[in-house]
């Protein structure tokens, strides 16, 4: 049977975005919404978009972890911690989870352009305590925004996958080769979303001195395509 992908928070920027590109590429896509009308009306709206027999549903999000094998954590930083709690007798065994989120200062009224301190050192260590055992993790698409997911063209950004769990690093490997132009990078342990999430920052930071909407990293000197 073919994988179920997750997108909890997915009637948001960067999760419909994920799931559009996920959904075109083939994927079994469920989107979660803590409203599971407002999930369906996203889509439909995907659906829609991409035409053909795309298979894209929406419910709420504890429906969508329960049934899917892999879900993409892709709701502000403020609202996981609550998520995460709702959500820990829900998972299946063996699901893996993959976080997209970043501890924007702006959750908390600040600057989008700074992260906040987490004390388990970043959202994605933070999210890993908030898992049950037996629910992998790997933190990927920190650094590709919902802007250059929107469109129709292929992406332009390197997708750096950090994690302690291979198969789950795998997974998201996969995930990123899906989406066209966009290429994943072994970014080490998941301490290392340290880093990733940061830039997250220093590109929103990018986008606001150049005027620009889709700043993206490329690194070079590696032997890949
Ligand atoms: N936007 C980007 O360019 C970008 C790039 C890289 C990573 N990210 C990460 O992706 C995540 C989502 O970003 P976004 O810009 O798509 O955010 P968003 O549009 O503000 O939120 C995404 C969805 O999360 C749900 N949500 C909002 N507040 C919530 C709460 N308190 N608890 C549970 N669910 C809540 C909402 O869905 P419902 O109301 O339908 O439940 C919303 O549509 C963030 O963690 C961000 O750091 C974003």
């Amino acid at each position: 049977m073919a994988r179920k992908i997750a997108i909890l928070g997915g009637t948001g920027a960067e999760g419909s975005g994920l799931a559009y590109h996920l959904a075109q590429a083939g994927e079994n896509v469920l989107i979660g919404s803590r409203d599971a009308a407002r999930a369906q009306e996203t889509a439909k709206r995907l659906r829609e978009r991409i035409g053909g027999d795309s298979r894209i549903e929406g419910m709420d999000n504890p429906s969508a972890a329960a049934t899917c094998d892999v879900a993409i954590l892709t709701v502000p930083f403020s609202g996981v911690s609550a998520l995460l709690k709702q959500l820990k007798s829900v998972w299946k065994p063996g699901t893996m989870v993959i976080d997209t989120t970043v501890p924007l200062a702006a959750a908390v009224g600040g600057a989008a352009t700074r992260v906040l301190g987490v004390w388990q050192g970043s959202a994605a260590e933070q999210t890993k305590e908030l898992l049950p055992p037996g629910v992998s993790l790997a933190a990927a698409f920190q650094n590709l925004g919902a802007e250059s997911l929107a469109g129709n063209e292929p992406v332009d950004c390197d997708v750096l996958v950090c994690g302690d769990d291979e198969k789950a690093k795998q997974v998201a490997f996969e995930l990123v080769s899906k989406i066209r132009g966009a290429r994943p990078l072994n970014g080490g342990k998941l301490e290392n979303a340290r880093i990733v999430e940061s830039l997250t920052a220093l590109l929103i930071g990018l986008n606001m001195r150049y005027k620009v909407h889709g700043a993206g990293i490329r690194f070079t000197g590696l032997p890949l395509r």
